[in-house]
């Protein structure tokens, strides 16, 4: 039996993907810095049906030692792990660079892109140990290049970690590690992520963005299905 682990998957993309991978037959680790979010998804998965185990594990991306024990929960728990989803993201208030405080700047490079190439090294180094394994992580607004008001931290992060993503695809493949990595790119959802910052703040969506959000916006469990499809049948090494 399989087993995924997915950062961030009390709600949202996160969550949506753990169910399809439950109903998929796989082990199923979730994850969030949420506590009392988490145990209520952990819930909701287990009461679905699903051949594989389902676990949760408390984790704050942003702290390398968290990072560690869940990778350390999960190979006690199922040995080794055969997806790895850096998901967890956190959205900036609708502020330009400069009126920013310097915290916020701080949480949004830390989640959305450092904790990234952190979980990424951690879990490359035992996936080669294992021959097998694959990591992928998650593009967003700036991936492409595009700009927009209130984006440009959020903007700077998922730009940094496509190029991240697709640079470490190729040392894997050029050291020959066996490990895929890969970059999934899930458009807009209408999630809480939209409405509201890291730092909690609700995010004023101007009238247009609402227009567009309205008529491009996916849900996250359609785009879910379609991810998880395309993870579970990918078998290139690398994903670029
Ligand atoms: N919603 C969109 O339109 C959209 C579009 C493109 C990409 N994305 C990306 O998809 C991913 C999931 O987004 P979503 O819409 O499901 O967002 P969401 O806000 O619904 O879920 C994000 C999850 O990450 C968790 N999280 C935040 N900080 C954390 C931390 N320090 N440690 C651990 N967990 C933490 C949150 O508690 C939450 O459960 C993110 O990487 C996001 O950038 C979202």
């Amino acid at each position: 039996m399989k087993t995924v682990v997915i950062t961030g998957s009390a709600r949202g993309l996160g969550l949506c993907m753990a169910k399809r991978f439950r109903q998929k037959n796989f082990n199923v680790v979730i994850s969030d810095i949420k506590e009392e979010m988490l145990i209520k998804a952990y819930e909701e998965i287990l009461s679905m049906e699903g051949k594989g185990k389902v676990s949760y594990c408390i984790c704050d991306v942003t702290k390398t030692t968290d990072i560690s024990e869940l990778i350390n929960f999960a190979i006690n728990e199922y040995k080794t792990i055969d997806i790895w989803i850096n998901n967890a993201g956190v959205n900036q208030t609708d502020k330009a660079l400069w009126e920013l405080s310097e915290k916020e700047i701080n949480l949004i490079l830390n989640v959305d892109l450092k904790a990234t190439i952190i979980s990424s090294k951690l879990i490359m180094g035992e996936m080669i140990k294992w021959n097998k394994g694959a990591i992928y992580n998650i593009e967003g607004y700036g991936s492409n290049d595009a700009m927009m008001l209130g984006l440009n931290m959020y903007g700077t992060s998922k730009k940094a970690v496509t190029h991240f993503t697709k640079a470490l695809a190729k040392e894997s493949e050029e050291k020959n590690t066996g490990v895929i990595v890969g970059r999934l790119s899930p458009g807009i959802m209408i999630t809480d992520f939209i409405t509201t910052a890291g730092n909690g703040e609700k995010i004023n969506l101007p009238e247009k963005t609402k227009k567009v959000y309205n008529i491009l916006g996916d849900y996250p469990d359609v785009i879910a299905n379609f991810l998880v499809n395309k993870m579970i049948n990918n078998k290139k090494i690398t994903c670029k």
